[in-house]
């Protein structure tokens, strides 16, 4: 039986949750000329809402829709390669043609096509110690895509990945070739809220100003419920509404961890039941017994005062105001700089994320399984 709560890969359409106004806004956005920045905390659902909108009829069938994550790469030889792989693969099943094209543009890349020796057709298996000189590359991928005969849409995934490349300014060589293009917009997705706001909000940045900018927050309660709800009636099951508000207060609708515990209670409870509050604790339970041991493992990795504050955020869930006298009385921690210190290491550790209150800055954990182990636990 198919789970309608996928939890990886590209989730059907039928079982695509809600995003219907963001869809709407990316898609105008796009279509009308701007470069987006696409940002939310991890797990939130980015990547899957850019493989939603690329699958909207005015964008699947007006553009070449082209996504990469960069998240792994450390240099620009790297984005190179990922760039390009990217495009041959998406332009693989249009048609001899279209993919000759590009190839062809890529003349510093040339001579390490292989050429499959029936078809004589050139395909891009080049490898990273071939771009000796990934400027000109970049300037020849670029190039073809403001020619490349379609209008294009290219998600980088992981972007605040190139402000750490050795090679010096990066992100002023992209701004330079971006800024200029017609043919192609650019959505630029990430996590890292630290970094990305340094590269796109800060005046002295090649980035300033250059996308319109969404943050993706929870899917409203009401809709992920009706979802919910409705995915169990189609398989077969039942759930309670309550059930369902439940899970999705505990992670502050955190879309992955809720859609974790429903996938779970689709895949190990009997279809005769109606699931309710126990089963769901009963469900987190497990998961927190299986990941237990590689949690240990990272607060392990901390030293005592980073623990004191991760666990302070934990109890908290959602903590505000965490150098305040209160919250560190409450939590027996020892001064408001001590705090400060350890927040910005668990910050750069991305163990915990914050969002925008009004002027406030709410903080939680960046694994909300891990929030519920540590609740558990300490
Ligand atoms: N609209 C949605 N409908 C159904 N499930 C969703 C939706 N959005 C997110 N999910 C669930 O949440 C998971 C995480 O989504 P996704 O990978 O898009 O998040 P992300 O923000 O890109 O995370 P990361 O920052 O870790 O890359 C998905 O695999 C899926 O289980
Ligand atoms: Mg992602």
């Amino acid at each position: 039986m198919e789970n309608p709560f996928y939890l990886s890969g590209i989730i059907p359409e039928r079982w695509f949750c809600d995003r219907e106004k963001e869809t709407e806004w990316l898609t105008k956005t796009l279509v009308n000329g701007a470069n987006v920045l696409l940002s939310s905390p991890r797990r939130m659902g980015k990547t899957q809402l850019i493989y939603h909108l690329f699958q909207q009829p005015e964008i699947r069938d007006n553009y070449y829709c082209f996504y990469t994550d960069i998240f792994p790469t450390s240099s620009l030889q790297e984005l190179v390669l990922f760039l390009g792989k990217e495009i041959c693969s998406t332009l693989v099943p249009k048609g001899k043609s279209a993919l000759d094209k590009f190839l062809s543009a890529i003349r510093s890349l040339s001579g390490s096509f292989t050429y499959d020796p029936v078809s004589g057709s050139p395909s891009f298996d080049v490898k990273l110690g071939d771009i000796h000189s990934p400027m000109l590359t970049i300037e020849e991928i670029f190039a073809y895509l403001e020619g490349a005969g379609k209008p294009c849409i290219f998600a980088i995934d992981e972007f605040q990945q190139i402000a750490a490349y050795p090679e010096k300014n990066v992100e002023a060589l992209l701004r330079s070739y971006i800024q200029k293009m017609n043919n192609c917009r650019f959505v630029f997705a990430g996590s890292n809220r630290h970094v990305l706001e340094r590269m796109f909000n800060s005046a002295a940045k090649p980035f300033y100003n250059s996308a319109q900018q969404l943050y993706l927050d929870r899917i409203p309660e009401e809709t992920y419920i009706a979802f919910a709800v409705k995915a169990f009636r189609e398989s077969g099951r039942n759930i309670l509404p309550e059930s369902v508000s439940y899970i999705y207060r505990m992670f502050d609708g955190h879309t992955y961890y809720v859609h974790n515990i429903l996938h779970n209670a689709i895949a190990y409870l009997g279809p005769g039941k109606t699931v309710d509050s126990a089963d769901t604790d009963r469900l987190l339970s497990d998961i927190l017994d299986e990941k237990g041991q590689t949690y240990a493992g990272m607060m392990n990795q901390l030293n005592y005062q980073q623990k004191e504050v991760i666990v302070a955020i934990a109890r908290e869930r959602k903590a505000k105001a965490i150098t305040s006298v209160a919250f560190i009385k409450k939590h027996s921690l020892k001064s408001p700089s001590s705090v400060q210190y350890a927040v910005a290491q668990l910050l750069e550790q991305q163990l915990i994320t914050y969002e925008n209150e009004g002027r406030n800055k709410v903080f939680s954990l960046t694994d909300r399984f891990m929030q519920e182990w540590i609740r558990k636990v300490y």
